[in-house]
């Protein structure tokens, strides 16, 4: 049965807007594919292992060529639990990553996670092209991000302020391979709460959409 396999990167449970929303993506996603099943994982949830000094040499090893000036792999408790992380993503046949945004870029988790999946042959080609360019071996398997802000970032043309949040995870998902990507945009949910259930509302409408492609 493929899976699709939502991270989500929110603390607040039933509370969360864009968890709230991906879950509404999740369930059209599967009406549309009725042999589809979806599998949740919330970051605040599960151990996400350190990448330590071993992990990091670990996984400078797994590049090619390998790196002479990295020690030989040396496997570690640690780096096997990264390697059964990165492995169960990697594994998936479509990926929906639900994310506040916290302090103009990602939560920590998101973050962390992302550090844990993205690793040399079995996310991305260790091996670099000829003009020294990696390619993601998530190819043609489709992204979903379901992005939530208390205020309102959409039409900030020629503000000084700039978000890290949209176009961090795009970066990702489109280094991975993924494609296509189709992007949620849940905002602004920290007015009132009359403007909080227009903004999901329209962001429930995204989502069909997005889930219906
Ligand atoms: C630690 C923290 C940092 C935040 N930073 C920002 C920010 O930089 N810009 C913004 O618009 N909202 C910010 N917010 C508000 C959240 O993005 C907003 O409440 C969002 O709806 C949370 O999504 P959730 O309900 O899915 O957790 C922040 C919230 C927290 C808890």
């Amino acid at each position: 049965m493929p899976v699709l396999l939502h991270i989500e990167s929110s603390p607040n449970g039933a509370e969360s807007a864009s968890a709230t929303v991906a879950h509404h993506l999740a369930k059209k996603y599967v009406e549309h594919r009725p042999k589809w099943t979806v599998e949740t994982v919330n970051l605040w949830t599960v151990r996400l292992p350190d990448l330590d000094a071993l992990c990091v040499a670990a996984r400078g090893a797994l590049m090619v060529p390998r790196n002479e000036s990295v020690p030989a792999a040396t496997t570690t408790p640690a780096w096997e639990e990264v390697l059964g992380i990165a492995a169960h993503f990697a594994k998936a046949d479509a990926v929906l990553i639900s994310m506040p945004m916290w302090n103009f870029g990602a939560p920590y988790r998101l973050k962390h996670y992302i550090d844990l999946v993205v690793q040399p042959g079995i996310t991305f080609d260790g091996k670099p092209d000829s003009k020294g360019h990696f390619h993601g071996k998530m190819t043609g398997k489709p992204a979903f991000a379901v992005y939530s802000r208390g205020g309102t970032w959409l039409p900030r043309i020629g503000e000084a302020l700039e978000e890290h949040q949209a176009p961090w995870l795009r970066q990702c998902l489109r280094f991975l391979g993924f494609t296509p990507i189709r992007e949620v945009f849940v905002e602004p949910t920290s007015l009132s709460p009359k403007m909080r259930a227009h903004t999901l509302a329209a962001a429930f409408r995204q989502a069909e959409e997005a889930a219906a492609l």
